[in-house]
């Protein structure tokens, strides 16, 4: 296994040695990126959310048929809206929770970086647009927000895959500001990179999201292997820390086996001079336009 302490002489700010690991690893990690009160404030904002959101109302707009259209369209439907996703087991047919609610979600997004106070502050600023500029986005759309709950004991494993996946530009720009709001550790599920992994031959799109008539599939783009247990990455982060990566970068997270939450934030922007693709599943909304960082 790699060696995790390769990254605990990075500091801010951006700096020669960030940008040299940013051009050759693919993600660079910035802690104390933010304050411990920062993330406090945006914890309990997290919970806050969760607590007032009804789980029932939402689900009942949908049939409960066919349990993909009815994933697909909340899915799309949060695009300009807070929405709470639950773990697949933790709802009944009817919409119903099985377990506790602040134990059973999985995300909540995907426009909290616009929509929620506490959020749209965290997302914007000086040293967030400083930083996009630093990794080449020079004009920066910020598409979405998501809250990441890694649940003790049950937070599932998410697979290898590449996050412009999700957000095909051509060319590719999508970048993901990954920050750790609890500390990410190898036992509560931590990101995995394959550093080096987006660039070369095998920095290349392996699959594309792909949003038709309301539908949601993944298409497959190249056969190209995700990267076996020798060439990954862990990535345990103080919380405060920001960890970005190019969107080509392939990574995973690990199952939460621990009694800890591991709660990360995220937010993708791509470049506004790449051709945004209209297949992508979240689409300009007149509602709320796509801006960057400031
Ligand atoms: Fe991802």
């Amino acid at each position: 296994m790699p060696n995790p302490s390769d990254d605990a002489d990075l500091q801010q700010p951006w700096t020669a040695g960030l940008q040299a690991q940013w051009q050759r690893d693919g993600y660079a990690v910035l802690p104390g990126f933010k304050t411990g009160a920062e993330c406090a404030q945006a914890c309990a904002q997290a919970q806050a959310l969760v607590d007032a959101f009804d789980p029932a109302a939402g689900a009942s707009r949908f049939s409960t048929r066919d349990r993909r259209l009815v994933a697909d369209a909340a899915l799309i439907a949060s695009a300009d809206q807070v929405h709470c996703f639950f773990e697949e087991e933790a709802l009944d047919e009817a919409g119903r929770l099985q377990v506790p609610k602040s134990r059973s979600v999985n995300k909540i997004g995907h426009a909290l970086h616009e929509l929620d106070p506490v959020f749209r502050r965290f997302s914007h600023g000086p040293a967030l647009a400083a930083l996009a500029a630093a990794l080449g986005l020079a004009e920066p759309q910020v598409w979405q927000s998501q809250l990441i709950f890694k649940q003790p004991h049950i937070g599932g494993e998410v697979g290898w895959h590449q996050d412009a996946s999700f957000f095909v530009t051509t060319p590719h720009s999508v970048t993901t500001f990954w920050f750790a709001l609890e500390d990410a550790t190898l036992d509560n599920g931590c990101l995995w990179v394959e550093p080096g992994g987006h660039r070369g031959p095998r920095g290349v799109l392996r699959e594309r999201f792909v949003c038709q008539a309301g539908r949601l599939r993944m298409e497959t783009l190249d056969a190209t292997p995700w990267p076996d247990a020798a060439h990954a990455r862990p990535l345990p982060v103080a919380a405060g820390t920001l960890v970005v990566f190019h969107g080509l970068l392939p990574h995973y997270s690990a199952p939460n086996r621990s009694a800890r939450s591991r709660l990360a934030y995220t937010l993708h922007a791509t470049d506004g001079r790449a051709a945004y693709s209209p297949l992508n599943w979240l689409q300009p909304s007149a509602a709320l336009p796509v801006r960057g960082f400031d």
